[in-house]
């Protein structure tokens, strides 16, 4: 399979954004870019983002593996150190509104998004986000943002949740690493500023994408299914559950359409 180094020129060259993705590290191999970000006591500035070839233990939701073959993806993590601990969870499903939104403006394909934060296309996963933090006392000090994107990935040997695709599968040509690494970053800026000042309008956008409001569906958190109706979002992006009489919000778990 083809392999090229990412071209970082290429990359800044679209790179639109004050702070986001402005110190850039770049490594062939490393555990988790997200472990490496929330440890590093070298990389300490609002907005640092970190791009591997390789994960050695790329992480998912849930204590999950993320594979990703070495130079096809995009594997990465943003550093943010001005997060407002109310507002962590709609930063969360901001992220991946700027990757959707991202792949649909540059390749013309439909995505949409999976409670609380997977992205898909034609129902099957194309990127997923991982969301952590450390907190000094009360106040959260690191939020890092972990990306996976599968870009030209054409083959997942090995069993998943939910059936994964990427951006050359469905469009039928090799997608641009660079192209979409700056698209994600451009949208994710302007995103994160919505958050901060009309964090409504993002739930409105990601609400827009969900084809799972107002369906019956089944989640899964920790080991206890509930069904119910997938009602709406709560102001902090939770999932807002409906069934018989009861109303219940979920902050985790598992989402899938009941059949
Ligand atoms: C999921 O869908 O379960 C989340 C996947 C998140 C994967 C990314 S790849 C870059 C970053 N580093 C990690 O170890 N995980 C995230």
């Amino acid at each position: 399979m083809e392999n090229s180094l990412f071209n970082i020129e290429e990359f800044d060259i679209k790179l639109d954004t004050e702070e986001i993705g402005r110190q850039f590290v770049y490594v062939q191999q490393v555990d988790s870019t997200n472990s490496m970000l929330l440890n590093s006591k070298e990389f300490n500035k609002n907005g640092t983002v970190l791009l591997a070839e390789e994960q050695t233990s790329g992480r998912g939701r849930k204590g999950r593996e993320w594979i990703s073959q070495p130079g096809q993806n995009l594997t990465f993590s943003i550093l943010l150190r001005k997060v407002d601990g109310k507002k962590v969870n709609i930063v969360n499903l901001g992220s991946s509104l700027a990757v959707a939104q991202a792949i649909e403006n540059l390749y013309q394909l439909k995505t949409s998004l999976k409670w609380p934060n997977d992205i898909l296309i034609e129902g099957k996963k194309v990127a997923g986000i991982l969301l952590e933090s450390s907190s000094k006392g009360n106040e959260l000090d690191r939020v890092v943002i972990g990306i996976g994107i599968n870009v030209n990935q054409t083959n997942f040997p090995g069993k998943y949740m939910l059936e994964p695709t990427s951006i050359r599968k469905e469009f039928r040509n090799r997608g641009n690493r660079e192209r979409i690494l700056s698209e994600v970053l451009n949208l994710f800026e302007e995103i994160f500023i919505k958050v901060e000042e009309n964090p409504e309008e993002v739930l409105e956008d990601w609400k827009d994408r969900c084809k799972m409001i107002g369906e019956k569906v089944k989640v899964v958190s920790d080991s206890v299914t509930k069904f119910g109706i997938f009602d709406d979002l709560d102001e902090k992006g939770f999932l807002i559950l409906k069934s018989n009489n009861k109303i219940e919000k979920i902050h985790f778990g598992d989402v899938s359409l009941r059949q």
